[in-house]
């Protein structure tokens, strides 16, 4: 026993958590996604998984991206990149309706399924449903020879290393790593991406790794947040395009370890009803990045405002317009828009993490839920 722990702590690396270990590795685990494929200063991108596919994903009709939880978020961000850098249409499906629901599938589409352990039980039956209707299907795992590796006609691996924390943080931006430089793939090969703006966005994605360590800078600041708000029964998360994914990670990462009731939601539906929650109890996290919906995530802002609500704003660096209206803000570097979530997410990692451990709650091995959920 004593062994066990002492092995447990060189497993942790000093830290006293996986999971802070596994949120302060991202630098080196989206480098390591990255490793032998992206090579910006050639222009050149090899996905070795693709090669054989690469026909069937160019003229699919649609792109259908299939996973749970954590994984899901990383499809719907997918969802966006190919729709923005490819133009093809996307659905994202939630793998235990998606198998229930008797879906429209042809051998013209496209199978993406998404799955850190590779063992979950709703995503295998959904791989395994949509290949006897003919589909292509293509896997996103971490975790090697696993049974989704095996289930599919090909895949990449996102090679982010072992994660042990139940919550899914490094496995996450190691997902959209890879989804990343298939969206870029897939549209500069369908010619839906010119040459210069494909070059100019894999020097910005080989930069990634850096920007997101100076992300990991904020830790202090939102140390500081957590425990002004670690006592709020409430959280709500408000996003918009990219960002609107990453509100419901960050809701998901707060409910899995803190037990506090987070909701995430796209920042414009919040007029639709959530609005409602808002009183000066309430903290409302913002994603109000640096994009084409700033502005209208800045008017958000001003509601929750004018409600009293508490508002903690992930910001790009120099923005002083919601620095004079949130508060709090905390600060990530400026990107291309549709790698933001790379760098949105990590903020929202640390605040869950540490309003978890302030509140004593088991950060690694929270109640009821498993690494990898191989029922349904
Ligand atoms: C993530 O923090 C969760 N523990 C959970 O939602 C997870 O992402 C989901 O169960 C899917 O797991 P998978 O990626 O191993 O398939």
């Amino acid at each position: 026993n004593k062994l066990e722990m002492e092995l447990e702590a060189i497993e942790k690396g000093g830290y006293e958590h996986f999971m802070l270990k596994e949120i302060n590795e991202q630098p080196k685990s989206i480098a390591d996604c990255m490793r032998g494929r992206l090579d910006a200063k050639n222009g050149r991108l090899v996905l070795g998984g693709l090669r054989d596919y690469m026909n069937k994903f160019q003229n699919a009709d649609r792109i259908i991206i299939t996973a749970c939880g954590t994984s899901w978020h990383a499809g719907l961000v997918a969802e966006y990149l190919f729709e923005e850098f490819a133009r093809i249409p996307v659905e994202v499906e939630y793998a235990s309706e998606f198998r229930y629901r008797n879906p429209v599938i042809s051998e013209k589409d496209f199978v993406i399924a998404i799955s850190q352990s590779g063992e979950t039980a709703d995503t295998l039956a959904a791989i395994e449903l949509a290949k006897s209707k003919g589909a292509t299907i293509f896997g996103v795992c971490n975790v090697v020879g696993s049974s989704i590796a095996r289930a599919t006609h090909a895949g990449c691996y996102t090679h982010a290393g072992p994660e042990i924390g139940v919550a899914s943080t490094k496995a996450f931006t190691a997902q959209i790593s890879v989804l990343t430089m298939m969206a870029l793939m897939l549209g500069y090969q369908r010619g839906t991406l010119t040459e210069s703006k494909y070059v100019q966005l894999l020097n910005e994605l080989e930069g990634i790794p850096a920007k997101v360590e100076r992300a990991l800078t904020m830790n202090d600041n939102v140390e500081k947040i957590a425990a002004i708000y670690k006592d709020s029964r409430n959280f709500l998360y408000l996003g918009r395009g990219y960002n609107f994914p990453v509100a419901l990670e960050g809701a998901l990462k707060l409910k899995e370890i803190s037990y506090i009731h987070a909701e995430g939601y796209p920042a414009a539906e919040m007029k639709h009803g959530p609005i409602a929650l808002i009183d000066e109890e309430m903290p409302v996290v913002f994603i109000a990045t640096k994009d084409t919906s700033y502005e209208k995530v800045v008017s958000n802002i001003q509601e929750v405002k004018a409600r009293k609500g508490k508002i903690i704003a992930v910001v790009t660096e120099g923005d002083t317009v919601v620095r004079g209206m949130a508060d709090h803000v905390l600060e990530v570097p400026d990107t291309a828009e549709a790698f933001v979530p790379l760098l949105s997410v990590i903020p929202l990692q640390q605040l869950s993490y540490h309003i978890a451990v302030m509140r004593g709650c088991n950060v690694d091995q929270p109640r009821n839920l498993a690494k990898s959920v191989t029922v349904e």
